[in-house]
């Protein structure tokens, strides 16, 4: 068990001495360390169990201080930027010298992100280094939106957690780079590609692909709890298992065959951003029960609910 409190002090103190802090932002959880220092990076690694060739996200508490870190702010990037940051969405931008290679797993990209929780914003105005933080969760599983999530998985490997309370995104940041200048999202997140297009135009949905090695996150199988997840018509599952071994992720309304206390609603008001924050804390709960298979509905393919889809497929990819 770690310590868990909302002592930012004590959280600045570890930080600067190199230590792993786990820490609330407004999409999930993250495990955070002193991005300009390579055991700090490494640490992560090791806590995660994550494959070094995953790079790792920065977190800064301000757009105006990632300039010592980039070589280059594409136009679009700061459209971007201005819009929505603080807040859930990641730019990936042509490092500097200052960035570590083991942060960017070799890269000559990274990835930068302003967290708008305000806990987030105290402590990282309150450092003179970058964060980088993972989603606070051993590799391949689904992310943590509270710091119990957090202490339950790897509360015995990090000395602190600082608690935020629940995340109010709930999915992690949406990610977008810039081949030749144009908006790419690379990973669907807390805001919607309509949001995007909103304030910079069309942009390139790239976030399909099963094994991309330039962005793991975008593995086929990720998100995933262990008991095995489907997607599709729990009706169709009756027969092949007993009542009592099926779970259900369904979006408005249940579904009559299975009890309750086995089905996570994501939305009876169909609000794809309550649907959002409920979704992984529901995963897991159903997760914990004695089930033998979770069977997904996927929700329409607009606002939140792509994104939502999207860690549904990869859950379901095992
Ligand atoms: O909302 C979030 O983004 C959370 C919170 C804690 O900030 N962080 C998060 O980090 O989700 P992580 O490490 O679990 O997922 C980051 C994803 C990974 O899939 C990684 O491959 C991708 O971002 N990524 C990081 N740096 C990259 C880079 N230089 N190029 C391409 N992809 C990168
Ligand atoms: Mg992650």
């Amino acid at each position: 068990m770690a310590m868990i409190g909302t002592d930012i002090n004590h959280a600045v103190a570890l930080l600067k001495a190199g230590q792993l802090v786990a820490i609330p932002t407004e999409t999930v959880y993250g495990l955070a360390g002193n991005a300009l220092d390579l055991s700090a990076v490494s640490q992560i690694f090791k806590v995660k169990n994550r494959p070094s060739f995953d790079p790792l996200i920065i977190h800064l508490p301000a757009f105006s201080a990632v300039s010592p870190y980039v070589k280059a702010i594409p136009e679009a990037a700061a459209v971007l930027a201005a819009a929505f940051m603080p807040g859930p969405l990641t730019l990936l931008l042509e490092k500097s010298e200052q960035v570590p290679d083991i942060v960017t797993a070799g890269s000559a990209l990274v990835a930068v992100r302003i967290p708008a929780h305000p806990m987030a914003q105290q402590l990282l105005s309150r450092l003179d280094f970058p964060l980088s933080a993972p989603s606070a969760n051993p590799f391949g599983y689904i992310s943590p939106t509270t710091a119990a999530h957090v202490d339950e998985q790897l509360g015995p490997q990090i000395p602190y957690i600082l608690d935020g309370g629940p995340c109010e995104i709930g999915l992690e940041s949406t990610i977008v780079g810039f081949p030749a200048g144009k908006p790419t999202v690379y990973r669907k997140g807390g805001i919607a590609v309509e949001a995007l297009e909103g304030v910079a135009g069309p942009v390139e949905v790239r976030a399909h692909s099963s094994s991309n090695p330039q962005a793991p996150g975008m593995l086929k199988s990720h998100y995933a709890p262990r008991t095995p997840m489907v997607l599709g018509n729990p009706e169709d599952f009756i027969a092949k298992y007993r009542v009592e071994e099926i779970g259900c992720i369904r979006f408005q309304e249940a579904f009559h065959g299975v009890p309750k206390a086995q089905q996570l609603i994501l939305s009876p008001s169909g609000d794809d951003q309550e649907a959002a924050r409920r979704l992984f804390a529901g995963m897991r709960q159903l997760d914990s029960q004695p089930l033998s298979v979770i069977v997904a509905e996927l929700l329409p393919e607009e606002g939140l609910g792509r994104a939502i889809n999207d860690r549904l497929r990869r859950a379901a990819a095992r």
